[in-house]
């Protein structure tokens, strides 16, 4: 193995075999990370978690829906937008700190909801929980957490919100709500882009791929969720799932003013993209808003999150916070949607890659890796708190590019 390393390493150094992408692809299978710190970017953690994860599970994490040209749009999108050096500035002292809702966090960056983490590690959310703490991170926790909320604030040492599935019930949302309320969330973001099914296509074909029986290790749920059933699911415990689906088709805005007469969480919309929704999500006593379109797995609508950005924060006019995910690989890409008008922005996939490889180390060395480069984006921009960072710190070309 190691012999073909050094062959690979040595054609793609020579000069006879210079710029063959191929190679190079086979190069960076080839390669494996010794320890999480050896990762230079998030990709090295990509490589390295496809290697542990087993292909349904891939397929789950991995996938987005249809031809997936919402997923690529979501990277694409940020090559739209340029930044605007500055120089002569002393840069000497960088600040990312920021506030949320009276939170104090060490970085705009948030751990996004993603379900049912042990299906990615054995400790699962309460690792993602750990590497939060010790980086100071906000941590967003699913409604299909495969912990509870009491067990990932504890592991946390602090808040978290809590991400709200709406259910077909109001009964249970109400419960589930009191009771992330009860463990100490200050936050309820209620997801509102999977109002009824998608087609996880890449997800259904990598299943088919997978030899294991996964009925040997969990019960499988009709979306093919890897932890399957909401029975299985922590927050669902005592609770009957007989005919519960995790979202309702039949919503609407008055949802939020139902849910603020039974909580007094702050109350966030995950999954917004348009001028109008957010005027609305205004207007009907929301408290933020999460521009976001679930990691292009929700509608193939063939548009970035960062840019539907713009046109959220203009309606919202600094009313309520906005945040931004999707596609969030670089410490530029934070610092593009900061300067788009985000007060914090969102990973998922990048610290799942992380927990897969390394758990609460890999989760960590992902987040020092996007602040250490956000940090170096700032140095260059001349901008020492995300203050700073502004519509002039970017330039809009108008297309991807
Ligand atoms: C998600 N996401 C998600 N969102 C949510 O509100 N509740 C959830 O339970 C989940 N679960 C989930 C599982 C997996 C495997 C992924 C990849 C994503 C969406 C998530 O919160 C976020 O919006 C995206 O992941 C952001 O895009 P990137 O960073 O993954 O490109």
């Amino acid at each position: 193995m190691s012999d073909r390393r050094a062959f690979l390493t040595f054609l793609a150094a020579s000069p006879l075999f210079a710029g063959i992408p191929a190679m190079l692809e086979a190069f960076a299978q080839e390669s494996t990370l010794a320890t999480a710190e050896a990762a230079l970017d998030v990709f090295d953690f990509e490589a390295a978690a496809r290697k542990v994860v087993p292909p349904a599970h891939w397929g789950y994490m991995a996938t987005g829906v249809d031809g997936e040209d919402t997923l690529r749009a979501n990277r694409e999108g940020f090559t739209r937008y340029q930044l605007r050096t500055r120089r002569f500035v002393d840069v000497s002292r960088i600040d990312l700190s920021t506030e949320l809702f009276g939170m104090k966090l060490a970085s705009p960056i948030v751990l996004c909801p993603v379900g049912g983490q042990k299906a990615f590690h054995a400790e699962g959310e309460i690792a993602a929980a750990r590497a939060a703490k010790t980086k100071g991170h906000l941590q967003i926790l699913s409604t299909q957490s495969s912990s509870s909320v009491e067990d990932v604030i504890k592991a946390r040492g602090g808040p978290i919100w809590f991400q709200l599935y709406t259910t077909n019930n109001f009964d249970v949302t109400t419960r589930l709500v009191k009771r992330a309320e009860a463990a100490g969330c200050p936050v309820v973001a209620v997801t509102v882009d999977l109002p009824a099914g998608r087609n996880t296509e890449t997800a259904t074909r990598l299943r088919q791929l997978d030899t294991r029986i996964c009925a040997n290790c969990h019960t499988v749920g009709p979306s093919g969720n890897p932890q399957g059933g909401l029975n299985t699911r922590a927050m669902f415990a005592g609770i009957n799932t007989q005919g519960l689906a995790i979202n309702s088709s039949s919503l609407t805005w008055d949802f939020i003013k139902r849910l603020k007469d039974v909580t007094k969480m702050k109350v966030v919309i995950k999954g917004l993209e348009t001028r109008e929704d957010a005027v609305l999500a205004v207007d009907n006593g929301a408290d933020g808003i999460v521009v976001s379109n679930h990691g292009g797995r929700a509608t193939e609508t063939g548009r970035a999150t960062i840019e539907a950005l713009p046109e959220v924060v203009q309606a919202v006019a600094g009313r309520i916070p906005v945040l931004v995910d999707g596609g969030v690989r670089r410490g530029t890409d934070v610092f593009k949607a900061l300067a788009l008008g985000a007060s914090a922005v969102g990973i998922g996939r990048p610290y799942i890659w992380g927990l897969s490889a390394f758990g609460q180390q890999g989760v960590e060395r992902v987040l020092d890796i996007v602040n250490s480069e956000l940090r170096l984006a700032m140095v260059g921009c001349g901008t020492r708190s995300l203050k700073e960072i502004t519509s002039a710190s970017i330039i809009d070309t108008g297309r991807r590019g």
